[in-house]
Formats: structure tokens, C-alpha cells, sequence
């Protein structure tokens, strides 16, 4: 194997040609969500498959009910070596609003910023730029001799609708995908100079519900107050979901969330500079979660339930007197430890329906569910990966929650009992589904060295 030095020197002489290949994916549309942008997301799809197959990878493009998926594999040099399942996302949210865009989407570009050069597109730092910096490693591995590990690289089209192609694929594919660990990048780093492992990613449970009262919208004059207004029952329903002390009443919520080990809250409270700053950026200064706790720990560690939508009567110009026949909302959960998302949903949908005048009926619409993961903290990978990080950055990654979801994470261990090692190089301020995403050019940079060191390490 080549010392890790030449692959790391090879990193740094490859840079702009990285760029050059990093910038093509970010011209294709591939918008996961709009069926408009379909062709894109395959576009996307084979010109990822080709790159890997640039590199030797035996790699295929894999037609799924939805977007396509890539499976690339490529085998260490002994058949000892560790098998890793690289997992990451090629499509992107929406860009809009696009007016608030200061160059167009998916004309990446790069900007000077006062911290360092930025690389600005839709999707650069979710998940694309992220994705490259694990092929670009592997391509310095290939092009200073051979891969320290058996590799294979899942990438897919749909992450952000909810992976709801994924656990058949797991299914179908099993035999091919297992491996000794699954890597992804596909998180954020803790600030611009200190990597993260992200340990616990919480789950997601999605539920749009639908309030019918009259069989149609009436004259809020005659009938009003002798009819059901839809929209107060479900405004009485959305606020009767959280207690006056910020936790959600849905009975059997909680099972499954345990207090944080002591040894994790200590390194969390050791990061409370953060915790002013961190609703100030937004324009914040009141925590407004479950009293009594920490806002590391409520987007980290603690579930939630929010409203996403609500849509209901009139909403154009002016005024309209009347009592609508119907109201909707879209509702989210961001699950924790060991919660079940199938039992959540099954509670929501009693404490809603219990919750019903006789006259009105209510349908759900399920956008998905996916339970949260832990990493265990005494994992060999882990103890590895922190070592190959603090050689990269110079000092300790911080074992991070994360607030956001990734569908299908919980999968890959329920079906394939594989851990992820989640190793990001993002930022908070990334404006990530936001207009004008960036990520740092020394994100891309200094990510793709990480893992080649994390690779190198995992092989040891
Ligand atoms: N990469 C994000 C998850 C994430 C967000 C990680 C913020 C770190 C920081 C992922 O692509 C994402 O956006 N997930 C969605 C899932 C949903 C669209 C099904 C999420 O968390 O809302
Ligand atoms: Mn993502
Ligand atoms: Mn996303």
C-alpha cells in the first residue's frame, strides 16, 4: 500500500481537478422531489457511475420504482482488509425561492468570504460536495496504488423525499451490500476548525392529516357557529400536542428516550459557548423547547413534533367570510434512542382521532418513518476514526448529535445490521435547502484527506 503521505501529497496536487469534477455534478438539476426533474437525477446518476468506473470501480446504474440508484464496489488488495458501504445522496432539495439567489443554482461558483474560498451551489454541501470528498480519496488510492479497504459505494436519488426506495432495494440487494461498517458524509462538522463523528442521528416520522366537517365550504354568516369549523379542530388538536412545560402529550412518546450518559452530557456542557449563539444566528434569543434543558440537547438528543404546513379556507387577497369544509396540516416527529416511528404514528393517529367532533372525519396520509441511530460509543471504528481525524485537524472530533434526519440509516442497521460512522465536513451556517448553500473550499479539501486517513485507519 502506498504510504498515506503520497495519497495525501496526491490529494493535494488533484485539488483543482477535483473541483472541475465536483462543479459538473453541480450542473445537473437533480431535484429529487419535482417529477419535472427526473431525467436530471438520472443525468446525475450515470455520471457518477462513470466517474467510479474511471476509477475501476464495478459500478452499475440501478433502476428503482424512483430515482435510480449507484452501486460501485472495488476490492482491497487482501481479502482480509475491512469492508466499508460508503452511503450518500446525489439529489438536492428545490432551489427556491429563487430570487434570493445571488448567481443561479446550478452555475456553481467560487467565492472569496473572509474565512476562505466557498464553493456556492444548490446541493454543494448537501450531499454532493460531501459524496465527492469519499470518491476523491478514492481516486488518490487509486492513483498511488490501491485501495486500502473492500469497497462499495451506494449512492442514491432520493433522500430527501424519505429514501422510500431504499428499504426494498436493502431487501433485494442484501447479499451485495453487506459490509463491516457503513460510512457517510453526509453531517456537519462541530465549527471550521474542529471535525465531528456524528454518534446519534435522530429518526423522523411524517403524517399529513386531513379535517373534514361539511360537505362543503358554507357562509360563515348562516352557519357560523352552528357548523364545525375544521380549522379549530385542528388548531385545538395541534395545541393540546405539547404541555405547558414544551413536552408532547401523545401517550408512550417518550418510551425509549433515555437521559444522555453522564460522560456525553459533560463533553455537551463543555461546548455551552454555543448555546447563545446558537438562536442569536437566527435572529433568536429564547429557547422555546422542553423547559429546563440545553439547546445542544433538544436538537441533538430530545424528540419533537411539529407542524411543517397548514392549510385551510380562504388564504387569497382581502376577506372571505366562510366556514370551510376542510383543513390539513403536515406534521414531523424527530424521534430519539429506541422510539418506535411505527407506534408513534399509531398514537398520533389515536390522539387525533379521539380528538374529533362526531361530524368530522379525518384521513392520514403517512410521508414516511425511519427510527433514530446510536453508534456505540465503545465501537473500535470510532476510537480509529477519532485518531485519523485529530492527525487531519490537529485536534479531537466532538461526538456529535445531530438534529437533522437520514432516512435510512435506521435500515442499514435493522435490516443489515451494519453501524454508520457518520463523519461530515459541513457547517452550520452552510445553508443547507436554504438559497445560496456553500460549502468551504477547505471543507472539500481537508474532508477528502480525512478520508483517506480515516480509510487508512480503518485497515490497520
Ligand atoms: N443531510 C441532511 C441531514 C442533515 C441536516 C445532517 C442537517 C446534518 C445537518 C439530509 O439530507 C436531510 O436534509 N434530511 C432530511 C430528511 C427528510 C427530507 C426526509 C431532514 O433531516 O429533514
Ligand atoms: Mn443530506
Ligand atoms: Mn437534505
Amino acid at each position: 500500500m502506498a504510504a498515506l503521505e503520497t495519497v495525501l501529497d496526491k490529494i493535494d496536487s488533484n485539488l483543482d481537478a477535483s473541483l472541475g469534477r465536483l462543479f459538473r455534478l453541480l450542473e445537473i438539476p437533480s431535484i429529487s422531489t419535482d417529477s419535472a426533474y427526473a431525467s436530471e437525477c438520472r443525468t446525475a446518476a450515470e455520471f457518477l457511475a462513470a466517474e467510479l468506473v474511471a476509477l475501476g470501480f464495478d459500478a452499475r446504474v440501478e433502476p428503482t420504482p424512483g430515482h435510480p440508484m449507484i452501486v460501485a464496489k472495488a476490492k482491497g488488495p487482501r481479502p482480509d482488509l475491512p469492508h466499508v458501504l460508503f452511503y450518500g445522496h446525489y439529489d438536492v432539495q428545490p432551489p427556491d425561492p429563487l430570487e434570493f439567489w445571488q448567481t443561479p443554482p446550478f452555475a456553481p461558483r467560487l467565492a472569496d468570504a473572509e474565512t476562505g474560498k466557498q464553493i456556492v451551489a444548490r446541493g454543494v454541501a448537501d450531499d454532493k460536495g460531501q459524496l465527492m470528498t469519499f470518491v476523491e480519496a478514492c481516486r488518490a488510492f487509486r492513483e498511488t496504488g490501491e485501495l486500502p479497504c473492500h469497497i462499495t459505494i451506494l449512492l442514491e436519488g432520493e433522500e430527501e423525499t424519505g429514501s422510500p426506495s431504499l428499504p426494498g432495494f436493502l431487501e433485494a440487494h442484501k447479499g451485495e451490500l453487506e459490509a463491516d461498517l457503513v460510512l457517510v458524509c453526509d453531517t456537519l462538522m462541530w465549527d471550521r476548525a474542529t471535525p465531528a463523528i456524528t454518534t446519534m442521528l435522530r429518526g423522523l416520522v411524517l403524517e399529513e392529516v386531513v379535517i373534514r366537517g361539511a360537505d362543503r365550504d358554507l357562509h360563515s354568516g348562516l352557519f357560523g357557529g352552528a357548523a364545525v369549523n375544521p380549522i379549530h379542530v385542528l388548531a385545538k388538536i395541534i395545541a393540546d400536542l405539547h404541555d405547558a412545560d414544551g413536552r408532547i402529550t401523545l401517550p408512550g412518546f417518550y418510551d425509549g428516550v433515555a437521559e444522555l450518559p453522564e460522560e456525553v452530557a459533560e463533553q455537551w456542557a463543555g461546548l455551552r459557548s454555543h448555546e447563545g449563539e446558537f438562536l442569536r444566528q437566527v435572529g433568536l434569543s429564547v429557547p422555546a423547547g422542553e423547559k429546563g434543558r440545553g439547546v445542544l440537547e433538544m436538537v441533538w438528543s430530545r424528540p419533537t413534533c411539529d407542524v411543517n404546513g397548514i392549510i385551510g379556507g380562504y388564504t387569497g387577497a382581502g376577506s372571505k367570510t366562510v366556514l370551510p369544509a376542510e383543513a390539513s396540516a403536515k406534521f414531523s416527529f424527530r424521534l430519539v434512542g429506541t422510539q418506535d416511528p411505527a407506534k408513534i404514528a399509531a398514537s398520533f393517529r389515536a390522539f387525533v382521532t379521539e380528538r374529533l367532533p362526531k361530524d368530522c372525519k379525518v384521513e392520514f396520509v403517512s410521508h414516511g418513518a425511519s427510527p433514530a441511530h446510536q453508534l456505540p460509543f465503545g465501537s473500535e471504528a470510532l476510537t480509529r476514526a477519532v485518531r485519523a481525524l485529530e492527525a487531519e485537524w490537529g485536534k479531537p472530533p466532538v461526538l456529535a448529535g445531530c438534529g437533522g434526519s437520514i432516512p435510512i440509516i435506521g435500515s442499514f442497521k435493522k435490516d443489515l445490521g451494519m453501524d454508520a460512522l457518520m463523519i461530515g465536513f459541513g457547517l452550520e451556517d452552510d445553508r443547507v435547502h436554504s438559497p445560496n448553500e456553500k460549502y468551504e473550499l477547505s471543507s472539500f479539501h481537508k474532508g477528502t484527506r480525512s478520508w483517506a486517513r480515516v480509510l487508512n485507519a480503518l485497515a490497520l
